[in-house]
């Protein structure tokens, strides 16, 4: 086993922990949700927005209907929040604006590289936050199916899982579309790189994440909250 499966399997036990005491939170459900949101409303969507301005028609028609699938999940995920009584969200943390600020960084030497232009770059990085959402989801979604099927949260994760693993393949396939065969390793390479900011920072965000929702689980113990959340397994 390398250090990237290791560093991926302590990433997810966390992560699926965590999860696992959400579910008797309400507060601690919230606290996920809200991250959903930031990433459906950020960087799912910033990203793909810089598309469009430099894309091909067809690329222009995939990208606004990706777009229009980021606006419904963030209304379903909107609308779960107000059910569980949040109705104002917090802004998202210092980390994840570090997160953006290095991806930007490692993809800028990129963006002259290819023929296609910089557009290449930005599909590179959308691949990888689609597919990061695909992992994202399904872990949650593994653990409502497993203990929580009748949760109104578990349709919701499903139906936008079944989304985000289909953004996460037409970014890729848009992207290696528009590269030359002969810029392929470098397009190779530029994944790479985007990939290991995930790992980078992936222990660091899965044990703030745990810390945090298992403090929303003590507190929710200590002091109830008002909220309303169908009870887990
Ligand atoms: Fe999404
Ligand atoms: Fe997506």
């Amino acid at each position: 086993m390398t250090i990237r499966d290791l560093q991926r399997q302590a990433v997810d036990s966390i992560k699926r922990h965590a999860l696992t005491i959400s579910l008797r939170s309400p507060r601690a459900q919230a606290h996920v949700l809200t991250e959903y949101l930031w990433s459906e409303e950020g960087a799912e969507s910033t990203v793909l927005e810089r598309v469009t301005p430099d894309a091909p028609e067809w690329l222009d028609k995939l990208i606004r209907r990706q777009l229009l699938d980021e606006q419904r999940h963030a209304s379903l995920l909107r609308g779960r929040l107000a059910e569980l009584g949040v109705t104002v969200t917090r802004p998202p943390p210092q980390l994840l604006k570090v997160k953006l600020w290095w991806l930007d960084r490692v993809c800028e030497p990129y963006k002259t590289a290819f023929a296609a232009g910089p557009i290449v770059v930005l599909l590179a990085a959308a691949a990888q936050l689609e597919a990061t959402g695909v992992r994202m989801f399904s872990r949650h979604l593994g653990v409502l199916e497993e203990r929580a099927p009748a949760d109104p949260t578990t349709e919701i994760i499903r139906s936008i899982v079944g989304d985000e693993k289909r953004h996460a393949k037409s970014c890729r396939a848009a992207a290696l579309r528009l590269v030359r065969e002969d810029e392929r390793a470098l397009f190779d390479e530029l994944c790479d790189k985007i990939a290991a900011i995930d790992r980078a920072l992936g222990i660091t965000i899965s044990i703030g994440f745990w810390v945090v929702l298992a403090a929303s689980a003590v507190r929710d113990r200590v002091a109830p909250a008002n909220l309303e959340i169908k009870a887990a397994a």
